[in-house]
């Protein structure tokens, strides 16, 4: 593991076991995950970007044990969450939380919000007395602006951003390390959407809290990510610190999700100039092709991608998955 990192993660695999579509046939499997590695500094934001189905929100929740990985290892501040056995497991449970991208169907709407707070509270912090967890709520709807008397509301009784509040005041409730943040604002309006990222960043300056942060939306990637990871059928196919991957973007992949991207001054990358999103489909999970993944929709795809698997180098500042990187 490499000094001052908070969370390593090596090799992730997941695979789904699909039914069988004939009683002869074996059970089809889905690769949703392969070989993913990635590292997040404490403090720090590591964005996994990419089109919805290509592996995002499978890694995180593998990573942090709420899904079962096929292989892999993941270094938590030192020791291997896949090795561990389940009572080890809930005790690092309340340094691993997940903001998800709906509150609304991830806050039980018949509890008051007070109560959806608390919760982690109760189930993780059994050293701490009633009171104590009492103040601890109050703190945190300050911590994320809400008001103490809106702990006796119901969910929709919020809007979608304070809603977003409430599912943030209940993931930091346990002083967590790592939080997942999947799609945290894709559901909300632009202008709301900066409001909840703003709060992101300051509770982590001032927690030093460790964001996995997952979004398609490569502008939410440049407000808050430091590092990025551009996943594509279950794979990375670049990893670059921010700067580099805006400025200079070495995959056919991710120049194409940034010339599509409406909202970046950076839209001719790399003379790739396309309008609209990445024409076509990927391959299927279920039958993945042998070479480049991406080579059925690449614009630069040469004999070679069809045969051979590119895999991840180093390559100037960060990393690619590509035998014809752009300059
Ligand atoms: N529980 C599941 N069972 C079967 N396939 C799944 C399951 N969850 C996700 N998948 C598949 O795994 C792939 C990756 O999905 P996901 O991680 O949700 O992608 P993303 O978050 O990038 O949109 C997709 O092909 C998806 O259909
Ligand atoms: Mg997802």
């Amino acid at each position: 593991m490499t000094a001052g990192t908070l969370l390593d993660v090596k090799d992730l695999s997941v695979r789904f076991v699909m039914p069988r579509r004939s009683p002869f046939g074996g059970r089809p499997m889905l690769h949703a995950v392969r070989d993913v590695s990635f590292s997040l500094r404490p403090g720090r934001t590591l964005g996994l970007v990419g089109e919805s189905g290509s592996g995002k929100t499978t890694t995180a929740m593998a990573a942090i044990r709420l899904l079962e990985a096929h292989s892999g290892a993941v270094m938590f501040d030192g020791v291997d969450l896949l090795k561990l056995d389940a009572e080890a497991m809930r005790r690092h449970r309340r340094h691993l939380q997940v903001i998800f991208q709906d509150p609304y169907s991830s806050l039980n709407p018949r509890e008051r919000v007070g109560a959806i707070v608390r919760e982690p509270l109760d189930l993780m912090m059994p050293g701490t007395s009633r009171a104590e967890r009492t103040e601890r709520v109050g703190e945190l709807f300050g911590l994320v602006g809400l008001r103490p008397d809106q702990m006796a509301l119901f969910p929709h009784q919020f809007s979608g951003g304070q809603r977003q509040r409430v599912s943030i005041a209940r993931a930091l409730a346990t002083n967590p390390r790592l939080v997942v943040c999947d799609e945290p604002v894709s559901a909300l309006d632009v202008a709301i959407q900066a409001q909840i990222l703003n709060l992101l960043r300051r509770l982590q300056d001032e927690y030093g809290l460790s964001y996995l942060f997952i979004s398609h939306d490569l502008g939410v990637v440049q407000f808050i990510c430091d590092d990025i990871a551009v996943m594509y059928l279950g794979q990375i196919v670049e990893y670059s610190d921010r700067p580099s991957l805006f400025s200079r973007p070495r995959h056919p992949y991710t120049a194409a999700l940034l010339a599509a991207a409406p909202s970046l001054a950076r839209r001719k990358s790399a003379g790739y100039v396309r309008e609209g999103a990445v024409k076509g489909d990927p391959p299927s999970p279920l039958n993945i092709p042998p070479g480049c993944a991406f080579a059925s929709r690449c614009p630069r795809v040469q004999p070679k991608c069809l045969k051979e698997r590119p895999l991840l180098v180093r390559d100037g500042g960060g990393s690619v998955a590509c035998h014809y990187p752009l300059a």
